[in-house]
């Protein structure tokens, strides 16, 4: 067999991609290995949506030529390939930064991989491919070979055509398109065959989903996960990430209507100020997203929001600022993700005027940061001593110990578990740790662990 490393940067689309590259290269006899050394084949599936993402993938590179150069100097053979966004954007630019560099391979030509080895086993050079071709990558990829897990990923939609002006993914990763519905539905049963009890539903604007159904129309999101819930042994459904412009009423119903899909939702806004809004070309105001967020919690009282954000976008000033900070009060977020504004090559804001100098993002990420990180600790305080769902998904760092996720997708781990892995069990929140919550089991599901305590 050939050892093949794969290392996974970005998105939980990037994951799932990842995974599938394996399946692909596995009838070409490659295994995966947990490290680069000495490895036959490795792929580095990059992110290009901030520079600092983009910076690593250059430093990982340079580390792996000297791993190259060891396997040559004893004969064998490394083959560097770089896929995912920084391949897209970057392209021949790569190989001229880093000679090593055998392979790029943009999201959209994965399936082209197998003949892109072939060609660089037959001669000296590199093999380069990030077009958009016409025939649709999944129609090309094998079904999966392995075990997904108890909690899988299943990319329903790629692409993205809102042009928000900071982001790349509108040129990485092409238009917004939609899988088939029939396509999903035989994939999502194959993954529940092989042992999935939860799917997450991708796309980088996965609530635009329109994908065509068996009856020749569009499916919306809502359709489909409907159709998904009916599916034996699928207990949960989530989907991530959604666009507020692409909320629709039905996907907003199902929130309260289909008991498989969990009540967890990442929404993200990016700004509170209008200006801002406007000037990212989000598309909607401050007010229509609180206005969505009540909706969606009329019909999901529950319902745990996650968000993104981005401080120092060009002209964002102090009151702009404030107006953030005052919504995410007026929200209440269970978790979000805050990032620094970073320009990004060939994106409209990266060349505005007014950029926000280092200093003054610095300040505001971190009091931002600091209000978020209350309202995940007290969103993860006011589940003490609740009992919900868990599903286990591995054994945890200590012996005897599994670890799962809420329905809200908090880690939680119970001690003393036994074979858990795969099982949605009741547990009682007995404890709430900084990164976790620590699960009791409750006295008719007595084991172990609760007579020690
Ligand atoms: N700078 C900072 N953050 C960005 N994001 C996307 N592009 C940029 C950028 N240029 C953030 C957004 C998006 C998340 C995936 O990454 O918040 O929702
Ligand atoms: Fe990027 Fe905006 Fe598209 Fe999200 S919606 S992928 S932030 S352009």
């Amino acid at each position: 067999m050939k050892k093949l490393f794969i290392k996974t940067y970005g998105c939980q689309m990037n994951v799932y991609d990842s995974a599938r590259m394996a399946d692909l290269l596995a009838p070409l006899g490659y295994a995966p290995a947990e490290a680069p050394d000495g490895a036959d084949m490795v792929i580095l599936n990059t992110c290009h949506i901030r520079e600092k993402a983009a910076e690593k993938v250059y430093s990982e590179l340079g580390r792996l030529k000297h791993l190259k150069e060891e396997k040559a100097e004893a004969g064998g053979r490394m083959v560097i390939a770089v896929a995912g966004c920084v391949a897209q954007a970057e392209g021949e630019e790569i190989v001229a930064r880093q000679p090593a560099v055998d392979i790029v391979v943009g999201p959209q030509s994965y399936h082209r991989l197998p003949e892109m080895i072939a060609k660089i086993a037959r001669g000296t050079g590199h093999a380069l491919e990030t077009e958009f071709p016409a025939v649709d990558k999944f129609d090309s990829l094998p079904d999966e070979s392995r075990a997904p897990g108890p909690a899988a990923f299943l990319t329903v939609q790629e692409g993205c055509d809102k042009f928000c002006t900071f982001c790349v993914v509108p040129y990485t990763r092409g238009a917004e398109f939609s899988r088939p519905a029939a396509q999903v539905l035989n994939e999502a049963r194959r993954l529940v065959s092989l042992g999935a009890r939860e799917i997450t539903l991708l796309g980088q604007n996965v609530n635009a989903y329109a994908g065509e159904g068996p009856d020749g129309k569009d499916w919306s999101l809502a359709r489909l996960i409907r159709e998904l819930a009916g599916i034996d042994g699928l207990a949960r459904l989530r989907f991530t990430t959604s666009h507020p412009r692409d909320m629709r009423d039905d996907l907003i119903a199902a929130h309260g209507e289909v008991p498989q899909l969990m009540p967890y939702l990442h929404l993200p806004i990016q700004s509170g100020s209008d200006a801002i809004l406007e000037a990212m070309n989000r598309g909607h105001q401050a007010a229509d997203y609180l206005r969505l967020v009540a909706r969606i919690r009329a019909a999901r009282p529950d319902l745990a929001l996650s968000s993104d954000f981005i401080v120092g976008f060009p002209g964002e000033t102090d009151a702009d600022f404030r107006a953030t900070m005052k919504l995410v009060e007026e929200v209440n977020y269970a978790q979000a993700f805050s990032f620094k504004y970073s320009p990004r090559p060939g994106t409209p804001a990266s060349t505005a005027a007014r950029q926000v100098p280092e200093d003054v993002k610095s300040a505001r990420l971190l009091e931002l940061q600091a209000l978020l990180a209350a309202q995940q600790g007290a969103f993860n305080a006011s589940c003490a001593g609740r009992v919900m769902d868990v599903l286990f998904e591995k054994p945890g760092r200590k012996a005897g110990q599994a670890v799962g996720r809420s329905p809200y997708l908090q880690p939680v781990h119970v001690d003393g578990a036994g074979d858990l892995i795969g099982q949605i069990r009741t547990v009682r929140i007995a404890e709430v740790l900084s990164n976790s919550l620590r699960g009791a089991w409750l006295r008719e599901d007595a084991c172990v662990s609760e007579a020690a305590e």
